[in-house]
C-alpha cells in the first residue's frame, strides 16, 4: 500500500471531531506511515498533543513561537518533509484562513509554505457548513487543487441532523491514498474493472448466481486508483461498500455487465475482468414466482454474451483497450484452461486461480494466483491478501504495458 513510508503531516484544528483525528493517525502509522501533527491551540483544547505524540513518536508543535530543539523554523521544515498535508477536522475558521491566506498558526503558516497536495475533512454545525462564506471559501480551495473529503450527513455535536459530520477515517485514509498515488505508474491511464457475480434471474424472487464476493475486483480497482488511474468498476451485486474515489457502475446481469463495459471500452487503457460472469442464464425468467409442484423441475439455460470476446472483436477496430487483463476460475487442469482462455479471448495477461482450494479464489481475503502471457511466460505469486495480489498484478502490467 503506498502509504507505507509516506511522509504525511495531519493538521488538527479544533472541534469536537479532533479526538477522531488520534484514530486516524494511530491506522496511518500502523499501515507503515510517518506521520507528524500540527495542532492549532484551539484543538489543543479538545484533545492533548501527549495523545498525538504518544500515536507518532514525533513532538506535536502547536505554537508557532515555541523553542525548538534544533534551529529549523517549524512551518518551513514540516512543509518541506510533508507529501501530504491533512487537515482533520478542519473548522470553518480554518477553511477560511486557507482559502485567504492566513497565516497566524502553526498550522496555517504551514499550510501556506506547503507545496504538497492538500486533503480537508471538514467538521463542523449544518448551518456553518451551510453559510455562503463557508461554501465560498471551500471553493476557492478547490479551484487552487484541494481535496475535499466530507463531511457526511448525520448526527451533530448539537444533537442536530445535517450535513457537517467529519467523513470516516476509511474515506479520509483512501482519499489520502488516491492524492499519493496521483503521480503512480498509470497516472492519466483509464482504467475499468469489473467485480463480483453475475445474478440470472430465474423468476421474480430467485437467481442463478456464484460465490464470487467481488473482493479480488474491489481490491484491483483500489489499487489502480492508487497507481494514478481514473478507475470505473463495474460490479455485480456484492456486499461491498462503494470504493472512494471511483466511479461505481452496478448492474445484476451478464448482459447488463456487457452493456455496461462495451459502452465504455473506447475509452478505456485497460481493462480488469475479474467478474465472475454467469456463461449461462435461464432462458425466458419467469414472470410470476415458479409455484412448487410434486414433479421435478426442468430448467431450461441459454449462453450469455461472452464479454470479453465481444471486446476482442472491437479492439481490432479502434484499438482500445490497449491492455486486456482476463481471470480464469478453474477447479482442474488450471494452467492449460487459462492458457487456452488466454488464446481463445485475445488477452495480455491472463490471472489463473485454482478455485478449489479453500484458503484462495471465491470469497475469502487472499488468492493465489499464476500470471500467464502470450508469449508463454508464467509468473506464480505465493498466496498473499487480494489488496497485496492488486499491487502485484498492476505493477507488472505496468512494466509490461511501457
Ligand atoms: O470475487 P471474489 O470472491 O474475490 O473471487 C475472485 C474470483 C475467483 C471471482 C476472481 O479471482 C476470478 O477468477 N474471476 C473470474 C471468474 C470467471 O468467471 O472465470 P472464467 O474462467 O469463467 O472466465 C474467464 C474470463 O472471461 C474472466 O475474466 C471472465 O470475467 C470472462 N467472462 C466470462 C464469461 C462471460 N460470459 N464473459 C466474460 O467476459
Amino acid at each position: 500500500m503506498n502509504l507505507q513510508g509516506a511522509h504525511i503531516l495531519l493538521g488538527v484544528t479544533g472541534g469536537i471531531a479532533a479526538y477522531k483525528a488520534a484514530d486516524l493517525c494511530s491506522k496511518l502509522v500502523q499501515a507503515g506511515a510517518q506521520v507528524q501533527v500540527v495542532m492549532t491551540p484551539g484543538a489543543a483544547h479538545f484533545i492533548a498533543p501527549l495523545t498525538f505524540q504518544t500515536l507518532t513518536a514525533h513532538p506535536v508543535s502547536v505554537d508557532t513561537f515555541q523553542l525548538l530543539r534544533d534551529t529549523d523554523m517549524a512551518h518551513i521544515s514540516l512543509s518541506a518533509w510533508a507529501h501530504i498535508l491533512v487537515i482533520v477536522p478542519a473548522t470553518a475558521n480554518t477553511i477560511a484562513k486557507l482559502a485567504h491566506g492566513l497565516a497566524d498558526n502553526l498550522l496555517t503558516s504551514t499550510a501556506l509554505a506547503c507545496p504538497a497536495p492538500l486533503i480537508i475533512a471538514p467538521a463542523m454545525d449544518a448551518d456553518m457548513w451551510a453559510h455562503p462564506a463557508t461554501q465560498q471559501n471551500i471553493a476557492t480551495l478547490h479551484s487552487r487543487g484541494a481535496i475535499q473529503v466530507g463531511p457526511a450527513q448525520g448526527r451533530l455535536a448539537s444533537g442536530r441532523v445535517g450535513a457537517g459530520r467529519l467523513a470516516s477515517n476509511a474515506e479520509i485514509i483512501a482519499a489520502i491514498r488516491q492524492a499519493l498515488g496521483r503521480t503512480g505508474k498509470l497516472a492519466g491511464k483509464r482504467v475499468l474493472v469489473t467485480a463480483g457475480g453475475t445474478r440470472e434471474p430465474l423468476d421474480p424472487v430467485r437467481h442463478i448466481s456464484n460465490r464470487s464476493s467481488g473482493k479480488m475486483g474491489y481490491a484491483m480497482a483500489e489499487a489502480a486508483r492508487d497507481f494514478g488511474a481514473q478507475v470505473t468498476l463495474v460490479s455485480a451485486s456484492t456486499g461491498l461498500a462503494p470504493v472512494y474515489g471511483i466511479q461505481m457502475v452496478s448492474v445484476q446481469t451478464a448482459q447488463e455487465m456487457y452493456a455496461a463495459v462495451l459502452q465504455r471500452v473506447a475509452e478505456t487503457d485497460l481493462l480488469v475482468m475479474a467478474a465472475a460472469v454467469a456463461d449461462y442464464r435461464p432462458k425466458g425468467a419467469a414472470a410470476q414466482k415458479i409455484k412448487k409442484a410434486d414433479d421435478d423441475l426442468t430448467l431450461e439455460l441459454e449462453r450469455t454474451p461472452d464479454i470479453l470476446m465481444a471486446v476482442a472483436q472491437r479492439r481490432q477496430e479502434t484499438h482500445h483497450p490497449a491492455f486486456v487483463v482476463g481471470f480464469a476460475a478453474e477447479t482442474e487442469n488450471l494452467l492449460a484452461n487459462a492458457a487456452s482462455k488466454l488464446a481463445s479471448k485475445h488477452l495480455d495477461l491472463i490471472v489463473a486461480n485454482d478455485v478449489s482450494s479453500s484458503d484462495s479464489g471465491f470469497d475469502v481475503d487472499q488468492n493465489r494466483v499464476i500470471l500467464l502471457r502470450p508469449d508463454g511466460a508464467q509468473e506464480p505469486l505465493p498466496l498473499l491478501q487480494k489488496t497485496e495480489v492488486a499491487e502485484r498484478i498492476l505493477e507488472r502490467i505496468a512494466e509490461w504495458w511501457r
